[in-house]
């Protein structure tokens, strides 16, 4: 039997019981998403992974080879471009007195994307912080503080290049 595409991108990919889909959400294959909640209309591309209690708003367009973990919170409208990776954990160990860490072992730190914001491909974004409402980051850059509502930033560690004016989106 031949299948479709969205068939067979359907087979390839792990959507766990307890994640709560909203309405019209489109996911591509090879999606692994667990105890997460993703928002009306909202896209997943190839090859992203999304954590339990990440929750991910409607109309976010999330691409490719992405991984959102535990600890994140994304509001509405927001691209998250490709690559684009989160950290809750600022000081990671394998193990704790030579056993290997369970979740006991380690404190998270959220993270809040504001929305309207756009993360550009290849961005890391530190734990702790808020990227502001209609901000954009450049690709490839590290977030390590808060970034205002609109602004523009870019670099390692991730620096003000301009705010957008109120009116753009
Ligand atoms: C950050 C960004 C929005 C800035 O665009 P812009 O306002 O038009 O900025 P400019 O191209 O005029 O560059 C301004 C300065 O910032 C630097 N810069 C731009 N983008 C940068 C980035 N991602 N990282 C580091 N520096 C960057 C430029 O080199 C330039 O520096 P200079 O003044 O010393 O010459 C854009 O470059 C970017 O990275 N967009 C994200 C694109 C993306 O990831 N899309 C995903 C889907 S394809």
């Amino acid at each position: 039997m031949e299948l479709s595409g969205p068939e067979r991108d359907q087979l390839l990919r792990r959507v766990a019981p307890d994640v709560r889909l909203g309405r019209g959400v489109r996911m591509y294959a090879f999606v692994n998403l667990y105890g997460c909640t993703i928002g009306d209309d909202t896209t997943i591309g190839t090859f992203v992974e999304i954590q339990k209690g990440a929750v991910i708003g409607a109309r976010c367009k999330i691409q490719s080879h992405t991984f959102i973990c535990e600890g994140v919170t994304i509001e509405d409208e927001v691209f998250v471009g490709h690559n684009v990776n989160f950290i809750n954990d600022t000081y990671p160990r394998a193990t704790t007195d030579g056993a290997l860490q369970t979740e006991a072992d380690w404190q998270l730190v959220p993270t809040l994307v504001r929305r309207g914001a756009s993360l550009g491909t290849g961005s890391t974004i530190l734990g702790g912080v808020t990227i502001g409402e209609g901000a954009i980051v450049g690709a490839g850059s590290v977030v390590t503080r808060d970034v205002p509502a609109r602004a523009v930033v870019a670099g390692n560690p991730a620096r003000l290049l301009r705010t957008l004016p109120d009116s753009a989106r």
